[in-house]
């Protein structure tokens, strides 16, 4: 991975969160838009863990947050502790994308958010969360805000986090033809990108 600094407030995810109150908007519109909501959830580059714990709010499911950063998983713990949800219902693994430590078909609800930009090869990625997407199952991985917030709202909360344009390597698997050529060599046929205002995210299903 090549994500080089820690904001730890960012990580700590309470009322004061900059994006609190995207999180909980983001989960019910991965539920409603995807239409799953048993079974097992794995969220990648999960860091506050953020996404899982709105999820684990309005689903019976068990959620795993992967996340190449120790020191961002011991925060996530924390953050489970601190909205009051049982710790069993989690599990967190530290791993990268591309080695994800869970069997083949096993996870019904895959989410990433905010993670994409600093992997490092986003062909094995992708074939790496197909590989552990169950028949059935469904993810939606990109970057960005819920379409259950006004544009308002998300136009405040965009940070101007990397440089405009091609100046900033972190833009690259947004450019023209990226992502469709990456699913394409993933060998991944049943996905949809959608960019708009609200980000770019691809949704992905397996048969
Ligand atoms: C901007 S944060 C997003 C956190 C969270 N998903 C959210 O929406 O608030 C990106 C996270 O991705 C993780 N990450 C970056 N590269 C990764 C990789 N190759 N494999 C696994 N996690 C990675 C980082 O450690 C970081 O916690």
């Amino acid at each position: 991975m090549s994500e080089s600094t820690f904001d730890r407030d960012f990580y700590v995810y309470d009322a004061n969160h900059r994006f609190a109150p995207m999180y909980p908007l983001l989960a019910r519109q991965i539920v409603e838009d995807l239409g799953v909501s048993q079974g097992l959830c794995l969220d990648v580059g999960t860091g506050s863990a953020a996404v899982i714990i709105e999820l684990a709010k309005i689903t019976p499911m068990a959620m795993v947050g992967l996340d190449a950063k120790p020191e961002v998983l011991e925060l996530a713990r924390e953050n489970v502790a601190r909205h009051g949800l049982p710790e069993q219902r989690f599990r967190f693994l530290e791993a990268d994308v591309t080695a994800i430590p869970l069997e083949s078909g096993s996870v019904d609800l895959l989410i990433s958010r905010g993670s994409v930009p600093f992997w490092d090869d986003h062909v094995a990625a992708f074939a790496e969360l197909y590989r552990v997407l169950a028949p059935g199952g469904a993810g939606m991985v990109g970057c960005g805000f819920s379409r259950y917030q006004t544009l308002e709202e998300v136009r405040a909360m965009r940070p101007k986090w990397t440089d405009d344009g091609e100046k900033d390597t972190r833009n690259n698997w947004k450019a023209e033809g990226y992502l469709p050529r990456v699913l394409a060599e993933a060998g991944i046929a049943d996905a949809i990108v959608t960019m708009d205002a609200y980000g770019v995210w691809v949704t992905l299903r397996k048969a």
